[in-house]
């Protein structure tokens, strides 16, 4: 059997590892190496728990710091593995410094890079991901993308061949996990004290974590002003990121509707999205969700990510101003069901098939 070395790092990441993993194993012998980066544990464990996704078999134990720091130590760390390992491939997925440490080691020592979720472009470096997409595209051998958008900008930077259209893990992920939820997943949600959150018939789904929207209080208080304007309570788990901003901010503006939280596991959040009256976020991944969910959703950033959810106003781009973010809310949308750009589900077997191809 050859052998795939898998890399990963971040909560999204474990998602689309789940579905990915689970078809991959059949064919290939996977060495699964987790850096470390997210590491609390209803930031890491539980979707490996939650999802049946394997032990890794390396926890490099990398986490915090610059960029920099994280990034370099994490390379160093992967190199050692991939010396030792000698794998066939290095499989990675997204955008985050894991994805790039993994992409840089393996391509220095003449491993195949085989990318999933490639060609998402946002067109700024203000965006500390986009070089990591940037990077991890051009030093990759296969580049598999999630939608039509994607390989147009692929095919725009020269990098048509390799590329291949498969959808998105992550629609797999949803339309799997949705089948099974039964509300009990909701028992998840608690409160920083520990204490059980009770879900209000109507919320509005909200999560906010990116370093742009996060790292100073004024846009961070601005979203909050929206929320508690709005009709009904919004349910906020919060990244460790920006936790205690956000505690003093909700604390300090005297807001009564804005529910913070534990992050959650996956079932619940899809649950809490599948129930919201609309989605507000700053998230990749939620914003995809909200679509495939059919949800009106509001996404607090100055950057399309994915172009196809915007389509009819299903996600509409806010200001981080509390007046933009009402006015997109109340804004109208319009969900066309037959128009399908995240695939058919079964975007995983589309994978393995290509890197079949790859490693006959
Ligand atoms: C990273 C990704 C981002 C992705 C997000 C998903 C990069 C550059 N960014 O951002 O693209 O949207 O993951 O959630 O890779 N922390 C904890 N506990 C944890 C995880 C993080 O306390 O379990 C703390 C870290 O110590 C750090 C801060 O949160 O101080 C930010 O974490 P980091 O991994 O640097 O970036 P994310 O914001 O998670
Ligand atoms: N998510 C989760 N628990 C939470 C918040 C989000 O499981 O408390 C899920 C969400 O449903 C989506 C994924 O995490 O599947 C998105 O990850 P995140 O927002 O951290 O990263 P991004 O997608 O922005 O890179």
């Amino acid at each position: 059997m050859k052998k795939i070395c898998t890399v990963v790092g971040a909560r999204p990441q474990f998602i689309k590892l789940a579905v990915v993993s689970r078809v991959l194993r059949g064919e290939f012998r996977e060495v699964l190496v987790h850096t470390g980066q997210h590491y609390d544990h209803n930031m890491s464990d539980v979707f490996f728990e939650e999802m049946n996704i394997p032990k890794p078999d390396y926890n490099l134990g990398v986490s915090g710091g610059t960029h920099g720091q994280m990034t370099g130590q994490m390379l160093m760390k992967i190199e050692e593995v991939l010396l030792k390992e000698q794998p066939d491939m290095l499989l990675l997925f997204g955008d985050t410094n894991s994805t790039l440490a993994g992409a840089l080691a393996a391509v220095k020592l003449h491993i195949p890079v085989c990318h999933v979720e490639a060609g998402n472009r946002l067109g700024t470096l203000a965006n500390p991901e986009e070089a990591n997409r940037i990077v991890t595209d051009h030093v990759s051998s296969l580049r598999l993308a999630c939608t039509a958008s994607g390989m147009e900008f692929l095919r725009r930077e020269g990098l048509e061949s390799g590329s291949f259209l498969v959808g998105d893990p992550m629609y797999d992920a949803f339309r799997y996990y949705s089948e099974r939820l039964d509300g009990s997943e909701l028992s998840e949600l608690r409160d920083f004290a520990g204490e059980p959150l009770a879900l209000p018939e109507r919320f509005y789904y909200m999560t906010c974590h990116r370093q742009e929207n996060t790292d100073t209080d004024e846009k961070l208080d601005q979203i909050f002003q929206a929320m508690e304007a709005l009709d009904a309570p919004a349910v906020y788990p919060v990244h460790p990121r920006n936790r205690h901003r956000a505690e003093r901010l909700v604390r300090e503006g005297g807001y009564r509707h804005i529910l913070l939280c534990r992050p959650v596991g996956y079932q619940c959040s899809i649950s809490l999205v599948n129930r919201a009256e609309k989605i507000v976020t700053d998230s990749g991944g939620l914003q995809r969700e909200a679509f495939f969910a059919g949800k009106p959703c509001v996404t607090v950033f100055d950057y399309i990510v994915w172009p196809e959810t915007m389509e009819n106003g299903c996600n509409r781009l806010a200001k981080p101003v509390k007046t933009d973010i009402l006015e997109k809310l109340s804004a109208p949308v319009f969900f066309d069901p037959s128009y399908r750009p995240f695939g058919d589900g079964h975007s995983a077997e589309k994978i393995l098939e290509r890197i079949k191809e790859r490693l006959p």
